[in-house]
């Protein structure tokens, strides 16, 4: 059974003393699904986040690292490193890094590898512009992004590896795929994942949606066969609304 998770990607948001108080907020919070829960506070935070949330329900992810090892990368972080302060898992691939840091499929490439070497979980994300989806070429755009950053994979290394669907039309827009279009979209991302790897490994693989998921909407979108789960932005800094959102399976 491949599992349900919500996962809050607080972004540059949050200075330590707000992230003290949102992690305050988040511990007062009860937790009635079954879906795993993570946040992913900023790096100068993390260790503080993951220290405090140790041994409770919520994981504490990391928003980004470096393929490296370690070296002469100023202002870079690696997977080592991150696991020395307790983090097991990492997304990569987030439309801003694509867009505002120019990460290619070939550099998320050699990030994912890093990642699996050291034995982290990956929540890899993609989607494709307003653009694309206005000509039709959505699948086309997506299809692409996960053969030229995954397909070099071998099929046991897809037990680390969560994928989330992310339109960039619809992140911090307030405008969400409908439930029809993120289904039509998780349907066919795992069904390129069985045409390469088969169905056993694609039926194990999570995939996420985000973009403006709000406690309003997070449970009709939620209720589609291939929607496991949610990369919650913006509602992710508030704690009952992230709670809501959890709860909503
Ligand atoms: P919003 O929920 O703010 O649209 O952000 C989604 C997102 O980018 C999560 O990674």
């Amino acid at each position: 059974m491949r599992k349900q998770i919500v996962a809050g990607n607080w972004k540059m948001n949050n200075d330590l003393s707000q992230t003290k108080s949102l992690i305050d907020a988040l511990k007062s919070k009860t937790k009635t699904s079954n879906a795993e829960v993570m946040v992913a506070p900023t790096f100068t935070n993390l260790s503080h986040a993951s220290s405090v949330l140790k041994n409770t329900n919520v994981e504490v992810i990391a928003q980004n690292m470096h393929f490296a090892e370690n070296g002469a990368y100023t202002g870079e972080i690696s997977a080592s490193m991150l696991k020395s302060i307790g983090i097991e898992t990492v997304i990569l691939g987030h439309s801003e890094r694509r867009e505002y840091f120019n990460e290619t499929d070939e550099l998320l490439a050699k990030k994912v590898d890093a990642a699996l070497a050291k034995g982290m979980r990956v929540i890899f994300c993609f989607g494709e512009e307003l653009a694309d989806r206005k000509s039709g070429n959505e699948e086309t755009v997506v299809g692409n992004q996960i053969k030229n950053a995954l397909f070099h994979l071998n099929a046991a290394s897809y037990q680390n590896i969560v994928l989330a669907y992310e339109p960039v039309w619809a992140i911090g827009t307030g405008e969400t795929a409908s439930p029809e279009q993120a289904q039509d979209m998780h349907a066919f991302i795992r069904k390129t994942l069985a045409d390469k790897y088969g169905d056993n490994v694609a039926d194990e693989v999570s995939i996420l949606y985000g973009g403006s998921v709000k406690p309003a909407n997070a449970e009709e979108i939620f209720s589609k066969p291939d929607v496991d789960g949610g990369l919650i932005g913006g509602a992710a800094l508030n704690a009952d609304d992230f709670f809501a959102i959890v709860n909503a399976f």
